[in-house]
């Protein structure tokens, strides 16, 4: 099974999401394997949407994550195909457009408050893994109980 990078955005944090957002993840079937609450760096913060650095609301986008009034809590989570499911789960960037039963479809009403990052790839994932959990011992392999039950197949 694969690994994707998810975090509830400060916004989420102080709106006080943080433990629905968790729920919807385990009882979905997916299980924990690293997370923390965290204020990050600028830099940290730039580096994890330079894909967006040219993007005009990129500076409103790094403050806001960065500014401290609430932590980020960082994430991530393991299990079949959870990097698409993941991000099907938390639905379209805009709330606007994301389906009433998704995270920012139940949550948010703006696109630059919309409380909650996943992954867009697994090659995101495995980038973002690394720099908000890349220090040895941060990410922690265990076995679930009823790991067999929610994974197998046939
Ligand atoms: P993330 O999971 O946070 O990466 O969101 P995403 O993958 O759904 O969207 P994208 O990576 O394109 O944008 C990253 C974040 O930038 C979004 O989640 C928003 O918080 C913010 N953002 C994107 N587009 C806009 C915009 O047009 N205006 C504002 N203010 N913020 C935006
Ligand atoms: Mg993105």
């Amino acid at each position: 099974s694969e690994r994707t990078f998810i975090a509830v955005k400060p916004d989420g944090v102080q709106r006080g999401l943080v433990g629905k957002i968790v729920s919807r993840f385990e009882e979905r079937g997916y299980k924990l394997v690293a997370i923390k609450a965290v204020v990050p760096s600028r830099a940290l913060a730039e580096e994890h949407y330079a894909d967006l650095r040219a993007r005009p609301f990129f500076r409103g986008l790094v403050e806001y994550m960065t500014n401290g009034k609430a932590p980020v809590v960082a994430m991530v989570w393991e299990g079949k195909d959870v990097v698409r499911q993941g991000r099907a789960m938390i639905g379209a960037t805009n709330p606007l457009e994301s389906s009433p039963g998704s995270i920012r479809g139940q949550y948010c009403v703006s696109v630059g408050r919309n409380i909650i990052h996943g992954s867009d790839s697994f090659e995101s994932a495995t980038k973002e893994i690394q720099l908000w959990f890349g220090k040895p011992g941060e990410v922690i392999d265990w076995e679930p109980a009823n790991w067999v039950w929610t994974m197998a197949e046939n």
